[in-house]
């Protein structure tokens, strides 16, 4: 658990779905990050039984409402085109719409990479952003990323075709 003064980092529990499939059937939300929009209760309950079950994903817990209204993570960057050096990880996140522009995914972001620099080894951690969603990029500047110079077309992933991602990295050592 990363406790910041809004915030609460923690793992997922299956009593989120409801707020999960609230938030996260947004068109506005997941689509931008390149994933579909939840269809179901059910849908986000069998995500949060799978995809955020692992100790490098949390939910972001609001102190005030003890509500998760956001998701951040860590992981292998394998398994999408981004220009990662061996073994680097990729960052990703989101904030439910009610609560954009805050500062809510900065202090999230910050507290993670906190803990990532003081319990790993991990030397730098690459992401991107649709070009068409520069939200995303400031979070990641506010936290020290610089762009790498790089953009890719990521034709895996949900709306990605043709969709230019920012490339992004941050030196953690
Ligand atoms: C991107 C996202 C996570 C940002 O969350 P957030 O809690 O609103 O982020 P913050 O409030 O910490 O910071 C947002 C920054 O973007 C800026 N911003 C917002 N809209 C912007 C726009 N259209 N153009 C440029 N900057 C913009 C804000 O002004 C703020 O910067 P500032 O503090 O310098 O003023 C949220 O919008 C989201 O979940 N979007 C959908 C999913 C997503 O895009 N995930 C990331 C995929 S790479």
């Amino acid at each position: 658990m990363l406790r910041t003064e809004r915030l609460t980092l923690r793992p997922w529990f299956e009593s989120d779905a409801d707020s999960l499939f609230k938030y996260a059937s947004d068109p506005d939300v997941g689509p931008r990050a390149g994933c579909p929009p939840h269809n179901s209760v059910e849908e986000s309950l069998e995500i949060i039984r799978t995809v955020f079950h692992n100790d490098s994903n949390w939910a972001i817990e609001l102190n005030a409402t003890g509500e998760a209204i956001g998701a951040i993570g860590y992981g292998p960057s394998c398994e999408c085109n981004l220009p990662a050096r061996e073994g680097e990880p990729l960052c990703g996140y989101w904030v439910a719409k009610p609560y954009w522009n805050q500062g809510i995914c900065t202090e999230a972001l910050q507290a993670m990479l906190d803990y990532i620099r003081r319990t790993t080894d991990v030397r730098s951690l690459i992401s991107g952003h649709f070009v068409d969603n520069p939200a995303s990029g400031r979070v990641m500047e506010k936290c020290g990323f610089q762009p790498t110079g790089e953009t890719c077309i990521d034709e895996t992933q949900y709306q990605g075709k043709d969709r230019p991602i920012r490339v992004l990295r941050l030196e953690l050592k």
